[in-house]
């Protein structure tokens, strides 16, 4: 989705905001633009297409002493929602006079209406953007003081918003405002950095203020000073990110993806250190700031989550009936909200987010607050918008996630709602001794993903076979049912190969008509309660021609020989096998979409967070 950056200080303002911009191309854009202040002037550029375009193109229309004199400015990347990835519809968008610029992520949703009333009033628009009007509307507010300008045009606006403004005529400031589109602001020594996302940040300061809705700031190179939209001060904490800059690097791997599909077992490892009592057999999960009275009083689990995080969701659903007796389901985040969910106060929401800015998700966990229910979050990005607004919940501790498929937040997800129905489950009918038993399992996860990453280079010749179909199948059953969805996502998602994921009783039903001869079915075919009726459904594939793909238990030789080709998962606790597995399928699609010449870390059309329902 669309990416901020804003810069005040003593560098040269060009470069800090194009690094700034490359650090958000993994969240997915297809035009990008920079304005800076050149003394009392604007000066903008903008290009369709990649950040390299727009550097390229800045370079060549400003003089290097222009791009040394210049040290504030604003620059944006668009993830086109109102016109095309065309020059003109990127940000940053001026107003009549050219002397202010605005970027802005979101959707200003009565826009229409203010054009119209602007056009009246003269305006002429040369773009079909929602943010040219807001540009607009600001700089018809501008009676000399910019600040009161924004306060007074967002008063005016409908939807959502995260904007960086800058005024040639207030050349020691940046205003930024936030309504349902973050904004952090980087404070760094004599320089301050605006940026929708920390990865912009990181390589200037750690300590950082985030914007909480309807906050306004006046941002200089030297202070911040956040007030509501009524220009009432508020006071925001200084919070220190503690995030390595180097975590945001490839470190050497071709792809950020696959850096991020080995850095399982080390990111696995955090989430669960510190986490498991072996002494009591449960986990301890401190920020579900709940008293084991409470836990004993919830009667249903609901769970919320959007894409890849839904279907980890999907995975808790079965951990929380088996392990903790606990009625659960799993919702679709942005359906929550419109169904009128029926909750309660023995209501346990889970929010499950990686970026925890999904915009469907914060809306759903907003309607489960007001509904009363016991809501937490599941987020891998601290001080994100909805791990702040639940207040409580376990964060995944995964690292930064580049690559805009989603690898290791999945498999931490997982694991952490695996601790979670421990937690539950010991307060039920789980004994120390199960309990116990099941920590080791989670406790054994980083060795059981590290053996699966041992077979990359085998899973890279399996894929090779696989690279020229259009369509696949994923089929699981019980706990592997999400896996088999997770599978079929992130083969779709980098490689464009059409993928399906289905129960593996489901096939019968309808899709097995699509199978032809070659036609490759993934199954998941381990040790898991039903693998007798998965080898009957392979069986059935088997009959139309289908070649099929197996992950199949280590030392399973009889079952991995009934397949075409198999990946070892290692021998565990079914729930457990949920994470190795959905390991062996990310290399599987990695390798697979990397032979097609896909460009994996950033898919076509795809966005890493998601902030617009
Ligand atoms: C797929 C993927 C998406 C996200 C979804 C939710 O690889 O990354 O499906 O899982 O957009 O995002 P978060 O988890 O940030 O709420």
């Amino acid at each position: 989705m669309c990416g901020i950056v804003g810069y005040i200080g003593k560098a040269e303002a060009a470069t800090v905001l194009i690094n700034g911009l490359r650090r958000l191309e993994y969240r997915g854009y297809d035009s990008a633009g920079i304005a800076i202040l050149d003394d009392d002037r604007l000066v903008v550029a903008k290009a369709p297409g990649k950040v390299a375009r727009l550097s390229d193109k800045a370079h060549a229309d400003w003089a290097p002493e222009l791009l040394q004199r210049a040290c504030t400015g604003i620059a944006h990347t668009r993830w086109a929602t109102h016109g095309p990835p065309t020059e003109v519809n990127a940000h940053p968008h001026l107003d009549k006079s050219g002397n202010i610029a605005l970027v802005h992520n979101g959707i200003i949703e009565n826009y229409r209406s203010i054009r119209s009333r602007l056009e009246g009033r003269g305006h002429f628009f040369y773009s079909e953007t929602d943010t040219e009007v807001l540009a607009h509307l600001i700089g018809e507010c501008d009676k000399g003081d910019l600040f009161q300008a924004v306060c007074d045009a967002l008063h005016q606006v409908v939807g959502t918003f995260g904007i960086a403004v800058l005024s040639s005529h207030e050349p020691d400031r940046i205003i930024t405002a936030r309504r349902g589109s973050p904004i952090a602001i980087g404070i760094g020594d004599g320089e301050t950095i605006i940026a929708s996302d920390v990865s912009a940040i990181l390589a200037h300061t750690q300590r950082v203020i985030y914007l909480n809705d309807d906050d306004i700031a006046i941002v200089t190179a030297d202070s911040v000073d956040v007030r509501d939209l009524h220009n009432v001060p508020v006071t925001r904490e200084i919070a220190e990110l503690g995030i390595d800059p180097a975590a945001a690097e490839k470190g050497g791997f071709e792809h950020y993806m696959l850096k991020e599909i080995h850095e399982q077992p080390d990111a696995l490892g955090n989430a669960i250190r510190g986490r498991l009592d072996f002494n009591l057999g449960t986990s301890m999960l401190a920020g579900m700031g709940t008293s084991p009275r409470e836990l004993a009083e919830i009667g249903r689990v609901v769970l919320l989550g959007c894409g890849t995080s839904l279907h980890a969701g999907l995975v808790g659903e079965y951990a929380f009936e088996d392990l903790a007796d606990i009625h659960s389901e799993v919702q679709q985040a942005a359906e929550f909200r419109y169904r009128n969910p029926i909750l309660g106060s023995r209501d346990l929401v889970v929010a499950i987010s990686q970026s925890g800015e999904t915009a469907d998700t914060l809306a759903a966990v907003r309607e489960a607050n007001q509904k009363g229910a016991f809501v937490m979050s599941l987020c891998n990005v601290v001080g994100s918008t909805i791990a702040r607004e639940t207040g409580r919940g376990v964060y995944l501790h995964a690292g930064p996630e580049i690559s805009v498929a989603s690898t290791k937040a999945f498999t931490c997800q997982v694991v952490v709602l695996l601790m979670m129905a421990l937690k539950l489950g010991r307060g039920r009918r789980f004994s120390r001794e199960d309990g116990i038993k099941f920590a080791r399992e989670i406790e054994s996860l980083p060795a059981l993903v590290g053996r699966v990453i041992l077979q990359n280079e085998r899973i890279a010749q399996i894929a090779a076979e696989y690279t020229n179909n259009e369509h696949a199948f994923f089929i699981g059953r019980g706990p592997m049912y999400p896996v088999a969805l997770e599978g079929a996502l992130k083969l779709k998602e980098i490689s464009y190969i059409h993928a399906e994921g289905y129960h593996a009783a489901e096939l019968k039903h309808g899709p097995i008509a699509l199978l032809q001869a070659g036609t490759p079915v993934i199954a998941i075919a381990c040790d898991v309660p039903g693998k007798d009726k998965i080898l009957g459904n392979i069986e059935e594939c088997c009959a139309r021609g289908a070649r099929i793909l197996g992950l199949v238990t280590e030392g399973d030789y009889a079952t991995a020989e009934r397949m075409h080709d198999a990946i070892f998962i290692p021998r565990c606790h079914p729930l457990v096998a949920t994470i190795p597995a959905t390991v062996a399928l990310q290399l599987f699609a990695y390798h697979v979409a990397r032979l097609r010449g896909c460009e994996i870390d950033q898919p076509r059309n795809l966005a890493k967070s998601v902030t617009v329902e």
